[in-house]
């Protein structure tokens, strides 16, 4: 394939990746709104609703399913453009980072579903690895910005 064929495969990677971290934006607030309400009794906006707290609660489950499809979308996109350029993987380290970054997201979205099943680890558990998230995030995205270098006409 040539060069231009595959510049449009890595603007998708860019837009995906934009979603993500906005997704994980989303996430961190409404996140951060659970864990208040449980630690405090009390929401950002004061008074605690049930029925808003399970709309946050739905919602956060809902964008969270949206990133990991979104980086999930963003492996295949990795795997299946370096593969029809170089026919093998391997070519910087932004291999690591986005292996890592899938592993990441895929424990956290497995331990959520633990939060719910009131398995003393999950919450804690959660928690860390999104922050640890926050950092795969930032690697991946650079290390993803450079490669895209070799492509740009
Ligand atoms: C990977 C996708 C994600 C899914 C599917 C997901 C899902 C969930 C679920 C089901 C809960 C439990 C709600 C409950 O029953 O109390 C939860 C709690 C929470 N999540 Fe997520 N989440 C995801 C990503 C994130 C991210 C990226 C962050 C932060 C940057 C985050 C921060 C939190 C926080 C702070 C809580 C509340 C913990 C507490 O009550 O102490 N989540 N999440
Ligand atoms: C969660 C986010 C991401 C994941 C999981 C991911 C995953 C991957 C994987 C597994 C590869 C194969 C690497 C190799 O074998 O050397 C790859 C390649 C690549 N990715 Fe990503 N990626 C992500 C984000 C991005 C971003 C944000 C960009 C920039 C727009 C990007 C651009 C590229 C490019 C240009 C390559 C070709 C590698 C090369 O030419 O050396 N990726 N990605």
């Amino acid at each position: 394939m040539n060069l231009p064929s595959f510049l449009w495969l890595w603007k998708i990677a860019a837009w995906s990746m934009g979603f993500s971290i906005l997704a994980y934006a989303i996430l961190s607030l409404s996140g951060f709104w659970l864990w208040q309400v449980r630690n405090t009794g009390r929401s950002p906006i004061g008074v605690v609703l049930p029925r808003v707290n399970t709309i946050v609660k739905n919602f956060h489950y809902i964008i969270g399913l949206i990133m990991v499809s979104l980086v999930l979308l963003l492996l295949v996109i990795g795997i299946v453009g370096t593969l029809g350029h170089f026919r093998s993987l391997g070519h910087s380290s932004h291999l690591f980072a986005g292996l890592i970054v899938v592993v990441l997201v895929l424990i956290s979205a497995f331990s959520a579903t633990q939060i719910s099943a009131g398995k003393f680890w999950a919450r804690p558990l959660h928690l860390t690895l999104n922050m640890i998230l926050f950092f795969g995030f930032a690697w991946v995205s650079l290390t993803g910005w450079s490669v895209v270098q070799k492509y740009l006409p």
